[in-house]
């Protein structure tokens, strides 16, 4: 427990509000005060959900990483980046994994396989990144689903809730752009000859 935002291990149903315990001062709450684990996340017991095992698969159905042909090599002196891009992608890293995105989202509760906001918001950052060579077809096959962006209601529970204020409605938006150009796409090429 990091007691400062950064570890995403304290998210609780705060009267009925998913968020960070460490960041909610009882000044600001009424007198009676409702505490209830996250829904969605495997139940441990009292307070705590397993979130890590829920985070794990998901990071693993998104490919949380940078896919790259380069071969690695030691020696190499470390590649620049251009700064705003830099800056852009470190503005979604600073996504700490609490969950409550996931436990606010009406599409999440109702359906376990949803990859949820934090999801997308993950994909948008390899997106963004100039080292993952991912083509739009690969990114498709992961998100241009039903559990992925073309699920998600749109109403954006997750974003009113983020404790660290990540701005999922641009993501969601513009995956939501980029897929459905995708699937056209994909449309066209199963209607034409090759
Ligand atoms: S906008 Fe999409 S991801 Fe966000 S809470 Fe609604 S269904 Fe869930
Ligand atoms: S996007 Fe926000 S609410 Fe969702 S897991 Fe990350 S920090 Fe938590
Ligand atoms: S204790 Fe780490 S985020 Fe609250």
């Amino acid at each position: 427990m990091c007691r400062a935002g950064i570890c995403g291990s304290c998210a609780m149903m705060i009267n009925g509000r998913p968020d960070l315990a460490c960041h909610t001062k009882t000044k600001n709450l009424p007198d009676e005060i409702t505490l209830m684990p996250l829904p969605v996340f495997k139940l441990i017991g009292d307070l705590s959900v397993d979130s890590g095992t829920w985070f794990r698969a998901m990071n693993e159905k998104v490919q949380s990483w940078v896919h790259t042909d380069k071969p690695f090599d030691v020696n190499a002196e470390e590649e620049t980046m251009d700064n705003q891009l830099a800056e852009e992608i470190y503005e979604l890293e600073r996504c700490v994994e609490c969950g409550c995105c996931v436990a606010a989202c009406g599409k999440a509760n109702m359906r376990e396989d949803f990859m949820g906001a934090v999801a997308f918001n993950r994909i948008a950052r390899f997106m963004m990144d100039p080292r993952d060579e991912r083509t739009g077809t690969e990114y498709f096959e992961v998100v241009g689903n039903e559990e992925g962006i073309f699920g998600c209601l749109g109403l954006l529970g997750c974003e009113d809730v983020c404790p660290k204020e990540i701005p999922l409605q641009d993501q969601l938006g513009m995956l939501r752009r980029k897929m459905g150009w995708q699937s056209i796409r994909h449309l066209f090429s199963r209607l034409l000859p090759d």
